[in-house]
């Protein structure tokens, strides 16, 4: 039985509660799980919704806020806990907490759970992040991405929460905007029972907060969210499809428009996710470029490729011979963001930096030289890759994580990709999908054709899953993790391939 002191109501982000709230009693508010997330050396942010009805507006709750108790402890059955307080689920934040804890200790795990109305969630598990001044002797993560609900089951996450990890960084598409038929897509399950707004694609807050909803109702996901902290950016598909900036992907939308638009996905997401509170978007802005530190071992700069972005260069997708991905004003991160990169990496005291992000940086062709080149990714936006990559020459450690583009890939990255007899100045490791585009095949004439014209590609795949990365000291360690199936329930895990790279002398080679 557990038993909660009765606390004085805390504030949180500034916004002054209004005292005990008289809510009328509801079922298990709980379904959506619990997660944790954005972990520093002395806390981690906590995470929940209440939704009795996750699948209706609202969750199915009235307009008033309802306290929601907390604890972290030592231990998993609670004996020993050393945080504890109220939050409230405020109705104009979808009945979302984020509970800032502060006050832990650095490179340690913690349980965490919450209650309300009666109700008891799940236990969480988590872990902050080491010291500033300490020196790890590894680091372990996952790099995951794209999990289209409709494209098959969430079989990978289970097995990822069962590896001896760290943290997750998550690169994007952890919803799709597209309307969804009634009787499930891939999963095929006619008891999905999905209301009919289901088959609307997302605009509206209301719609986007649903699309969670039902993302977040999926078992192996919740437990891959309750196993350890994740830190995640977003792609596209959070608001709608290969989208630049202020410029909807169709251009009859006006920007004003999409800008609304935008506010609202940004708003559901940052309800929907474990972030801080000072994240929070402000119309259609939300600041989410941001750096981890990992004691001295890693810093981990997390970027945000879709914000700021100007507009795809001769249209978004594959292009050949389009010169005007390489002038220089161009910007994939904008200029503040960019120069923010630059300066930090240049001047980096850690052993590793890790570049967690969204979409592919290493060149890629689809054909010999003259090859067409993916004008939504880097190599559209050359000049910008450019000098990133330049400033990596001079930073030992540097590695890129990717995703977005539902394949496997590791490259070694060079200034000048045409130059593969040039030394390689930094690593990528591109993880495939969790789901998106069905079960996969281990290759493909595309990307048979990939591995032919890009010789800086050591591995191109297209089976589903996620990478598995430690870094040690001195050398970084990556297996690719793929399932055997997503369409079916209970797929199994195995590895691909692994590789190794050293700190001071980057370059991929099988491990
Ligand atoms: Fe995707």
């Amino acid at each position: 039985m557990l038993r909660m002191p009765r606390r004085r109501l805390l504030t949180l982000g500034g916004a002054a509660l209004i005292g005990t709230l008289p809510a009328p009693r509801i079922a298990d508010p709980f379904t959506l799980g619990v997660a944790s997330g954005d972990p520093l050396p002395d806390g981690v942010l906590l995470w929940t919704r209440l939704a009795p009805e996750p699948l209706h507006p609202a969750g199915g709750l009235p307009p008033v806020g309802y306290p929601v108790e907390w604890q972290v402890s030592e231990d998993e059955r609670f004996t020993r806990v050393i945080r504890e307080g109220t939050a409230t689920a405020f109705p104009a934040y979808g009945h979302s907490v984020h509970v800032d804890v502060r006050g832990l200790r650095p490179g340690r795990q913690y349980y965490y759970r919450f209650r309300s109305q009666g109700h008891l969630s799940p236990v969480g598990r988590t872990r902050t992040a080491p010291a500033k001044a300490a020196a790890p002797r590894s680091l372990r993560f996952a790099v995951a991405s794209c999990q289209a609900y409709t494209d098959g089951y969430y079989d990978a996450w289970r097995h990822l929460a069962a590896e001896e990890l760290d943290v997750v960084f998550f690169l994007g598409d952890y919803i799709y905007e597209g309307a969804i038929n009634s009787v499930g897509g891939n999963r095929m399950d006619s008891t999905l029972g999905l209301p009919d707004t289901f088959e609307l694609e997302t605009d509206t807050l209301d719609l986007y907060r649903m699309r969670y909803a039902l993302y977040r109702t999926d078992p192996d996901l919740q437990a891959a969210h309750a196993a350890l902290p994740w830190i995640l950016t977003w792609d596209d598909h959070e608001v709608q499809d290969n989208y630049a900036n202020d410029a909807s992907r169709f251009t009859t939308v006006p920007a004003k428009d999409f800008l609304v638009r935008r506010a609202n996905a940004y708003r559901a997401y940052w309800e929907n996710q474990p972030l801080r509170w000072p994240r929070q978007p402000a119309g259609p802005d939300m600041s989410l470029y941001r750096r981890f530190r990992f004691g001295d071992l890693a810093h981990a700069y997390v970027l945000d490729t879709r914000q700021y972005r100007g507009d795809q260069a001769c249209g978004d997708n594959l292009r050949a011979g389009c010169d005007d991905r390489d002038d220089p004003p161009r910007t994939l991160l904008g200029v503040q963001q960019r120069d923010w990169l630059l300066d930090r990496i240049g001047r980096s005291p850690a052993r590793w930096n890790i570049l967690a992000q969204q979409i592919m940086m290493a060149e890629c062709r689809y054909g010999g030289t003259a090859g067409r080149l993916d004008m939504d990714k880097w190599d559209g936006y050359a000049a910008d890759r450019r000098r990133i990559l330049e400033t990596a020459a001079h930073t030992p450690g540097t590695v890129v994580i990717s995703g977005d583009i539902h394949n496997n890939y590791a490259a070694d990255l060079r200034v000048d990709f045409a130059r593969p007899e040039t030394a390689a100045v930094a690593v990528e490791l591109v993880g495939t999908s969790i789901t998106s585009g069905g079960d996969g095949s281990d290759t493909t004439a595309q990307l048979d054709t990939q591995r032919t014209y890009n010789p800086h590609l050591r591995l191109a795949n297209g089976q589903r899953g996620y990478v598995r990365c430690e870094l040690g000291r001195d050398t970084m360690r990556a297996d690719y993790r793929v399932m055997s199936e997503v369409t079916r329930r209970g797929g199994t895990i195995s590895t691909r391939a692994s590789f190794v790279s050293e700190r001071v002398r980057p370059g991929l080679v099988t491990a």
